[in-house]
């Protein structure tokens, strides 16, 4: 599935993957903003992206206990997901992913 991620500089980064989470495809191409601190596990936030609005089907909603890490950054919104919480399945085809602050 092809991934766009576009950084708080604008920047549009295309990337391909067929499996794994959004993070490590993001952190293994040194995409800025996405630090993936935790390694994956949902609790650091440094994987923050807002899903472009029109793509929100494609990722679904955040779960519980993303929510609960997303409560406490200020950057969040109703479009928020912590992408280590995001697997690549054909499904995320074309998404459009912005990092967040
Ligand atoms: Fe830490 Fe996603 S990498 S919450």
């Amino acid at each position: 599935a092809k991934i766009i991620f576009i950084t708080s500089d604008s920047e549009k980064v295309e990337l391909e993957a067929d499996s794994g989470s959004v993070m490590e495809l993001a952190v293994q191409n040194g995409v800025q903003g996405i630090d993936g601190d935790c390694g994956g596990v949902c609790s650091c936030a440094t994987c923050h992206v807002h899903v472009a609005p029109e793509h929100f089907d494609k990722t679904g909603p955040a779960s519980e206990i993303e929510q609960d890490m997303l409560e406490l950054d200020d950057d969040a919104n109703e479009y928020s997901r912590l992408c280590c919480q995001i697997e690549v399945t054909d499904a995320l085809d074309g998404v459009v992913l912005h990092v967040a602050k």
